[in-house]
């Protein structure tokens, strides 16, 4: 291996906040191999929020960092890579031999300062907002969080009702007016950013409902 990635929050496992303990034997191991370690921090400010902790703080055990001005912080366009000069003047390299240059980008670059400026505090808004869905959806039968701890602004959960495929599901609420997806089988996803109020919660709470009561059992 020539590097260790590691994803905070880690997405897959339902947007949960890795343990500072275990970043920090990743670290060590790291430092026992010889191996860059490199942060997915796609939603690296949410786990900063959700760990009332500061991003610097979040990345402190890191070489480099990647992190998304899109998703929550709501810019519409673009990611950041933060390391030491040499491997940035890599990283700008391997931008372009993949196609990825651009002209012009500067105004792209001043919606990603709003961003920035602005959007980072409301995050603890989106994450209370996926507690309340969360609280909501827990009881309706047929529905199964998974996981039932919610870190970030991510609320997964586990279709449990005969003959209701999450494709179906997706459809007939998307019907509704909700539109969530799919990670893996079995599984939908819901993701809670600033154009969603605590009013489209209590209306995806019901569409949900809504859905698995006129679908078949
Ligand atoms: C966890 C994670 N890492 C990396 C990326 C890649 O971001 P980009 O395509 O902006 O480089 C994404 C984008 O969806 C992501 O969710």
């Amino acid at each position: 291996p020539g590097v260790i990635v590691l994803e905070n929050p880690h997405c897959q496992s339902g947007g949960r906040v890795l343990p500072a303990s275990y970043i920090k034997e990743v670290r060590e191991l790291a430092d026992e191999r010889g191996l860059p370690l490199h942060l997915d921090g796609a939603r690296v400010f949410n786990a900063a929020i959700a760990s009332k902790r500061t991003p610097a703080e979040m990345a402190k055990d890191f070489d480099s960092v990647m992190f998304s001005l899109s998703k929550g912080l709501a810019a519409p366009f673009g990611s950041m890579v933060c390391g030491t000069r040499p491997f940035i003047d890599r990283v700008r390299r391997y931008r372009k031999l993949l196609g990825g240059g651009l002209r012009q980008a500067g105004f792209m670059a001043s919606a990603a300062i709003v961003a920035l400026q602005t959007m980072v505090d409301q995050l603890i808004e989106d994450h209370r907002r996926a507690q309340l869905l969360a609280t909501k959806i827990r009881d309706i039968p047929g529905i199964r969080l998974e996981p039932s701890v919610i870190d970030t602004n991510m609320v997964f959960f586990r279709l449990e009702q005969d003959g209701l495929s999450v494709p179906d599901f997706l459809a007939a609420l998307s019907q509704r007016g909700v539109r969530m997806g799919t990670l893996r089988e079995g599984v939908v996803r819901a993701v809670l950013h600033y154009l969603v109020s605590d009013h489209d919660v209590d209306t995806t709470a019901n569409a949900i409902r809504s859905v698995l009561q006129a679908e078949p059992r």
